[in-house]
């Protein structure tokens, strides 16, 4: 078979590791997607920065014309745009993609999945929900004859980590997030994660595909962890608990609700347990009863990992024809107000 052309725009925290895995896993990845994946360019703003393991040759900032001549785009750049006009660009050349980008699905999911429906390519994200976690493909394929009722869950590894440190080190919340911002969890803003944007915008994304309804951000009621204090967290220790922040999307016959807050955990609780970057869901489906989802939550490698696993269905199914999920029909579920938790 000849080889596919793969675009990667970005090459930040995790585009970089994209590109390191593509190489170091070069003849895997061939014999499972069944053909050769090449990397013929890699979009960044700046092609003087040099990128570990990733050939000069290959940086570009023609994004645009990078995706007319790849057969598999990855968007790893982040942002609303450019990156939905490259995706609707990628997919209207007949590209299938692959994206990490919470934000812009959460934004503008449905023009998304719409294009990619109409194109009949792949549109795949599992990297978009909690990192490394094979999370989105279960509650996407795996319960699709099911009726799942309730997510819940950590699935941002920034606050998760801030808050852990808080806990034990007594750091207080702009040290914890200039750490968390070193080791690759943070979003490029780091607002985002402490205001819990990112988890609204995951657990939007969660909500609409368990629910099959739209549920835009804005119905997503959203509190972050910017007031909690030291004093809150050792508190919290004295009497038994942890403070997480949670994201919980529930259907009930009054409708759907989504919601992100601070909460306190009781220690005992499995959540309580999940430390660092990492990040927990359970999802709570009328015939499987309830399934515990566990893992890395942030960084360029682990989210790198589900990328790739990404991009190999995408790729077998170029070889080999078929189709992944689409999201073309939904429910008219009722929305709950965002204030309702
Ligand atoms: P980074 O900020 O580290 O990297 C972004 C990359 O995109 C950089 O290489 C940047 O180029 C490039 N880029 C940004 N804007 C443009 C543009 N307009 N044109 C060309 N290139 C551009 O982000 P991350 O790698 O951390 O995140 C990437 C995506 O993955 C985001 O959507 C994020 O939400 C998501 N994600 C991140 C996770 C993580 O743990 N970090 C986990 C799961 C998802 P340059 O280097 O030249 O500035
Ligand atoms: N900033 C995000 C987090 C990255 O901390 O969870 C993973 O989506």
């Amino acid at each position: 078979d000849p080889a596919l052309r793969v675009a990667l725009l970005g090459a930040g925290v995790v585009g970089s590791q994209v590109a390191r895995l593509l190489t170091s896993q070069r003849d895997d990845l061939a014999a499972r997607a069944g053909a050769a994946l090449e990397l013929v360019g890699v979009a960044v703003r700046d092609v003087s920065v040099p990128r570990d393991g990733v050939d000069p040759a290959l940086l570009t900032t023609d994004a645009e014309g990078l995706v007319e001549r790849a057969d598999l785009v990855v968007e790893v750049m982040g942002g609303i745009e450019p990156a939905r006009s490259l995706l609707l660009r990628a997919i209207a050349a007949g590209a299938s993609v692959v994206t990490a980008n919470k934000a812009l699905l959460a934004e503008d999911g449905p023009t998304l999945y719409a294009a990619a429906d109409d194109a009949g390519v792949d549109l795949y994200f599992e990297a978009a929900v909690a990192g490394a976690i094979p999370l989105v493909r279960p509650v996407r394929e795996s319960l699709a004859g099911d009726r799942i009722r309730r997510v819940l869950g950590v699935v941002n590894g920034t606050t998760n980590y801030v808050l852990d440190q808080m806990a034990t080190e007594g750091l207080d919340l702009d040290q914890a997030v200039k750490q968390a911002q070193a080791l690759g969890y943070a979003e490029a803003d780091p607002t985002a994660d402490v205001e819990g944007f990112d988890a609204a915008a995951k657990a939007a994304i969660l909500a609409s595909l368990a629910f099959h309804t739209r549920v835009p951000l804005e119905q997503v009621h959203r509190e972050g962890i910017t007031a909690v204090t030291a004093d809150d967290v050792a508190w919290a220790a004295r009497t038994g608990h942890v403070v997480k922040l949670l994201a919980i999307a529930e259907s009930t016959d009054a409708g759907v609700s989504v919601r992100v807050h601070p909460a306190l955990v009781p220690t005992s609780h499995p959540l309580a347990g999940v430390h660092g970057a990492f990040n927990a869901v359970f999802v709570e489906a009328e015939a499987a009863g309830e399934l515990m989802f566990y893992g890395r939550g942030a960084g360029g490698a682990p989210t790198a990992s589900a990328v790739l696993g990404d991009l190999v269905s995408a790729a077998r199914h170029r070889v080999l024809g078929g189709r992944g999920p689409v999201e073309s029909s939904y429910a008219d579920l009722p929305l709950l107000p965002a204030s309702a938790a």
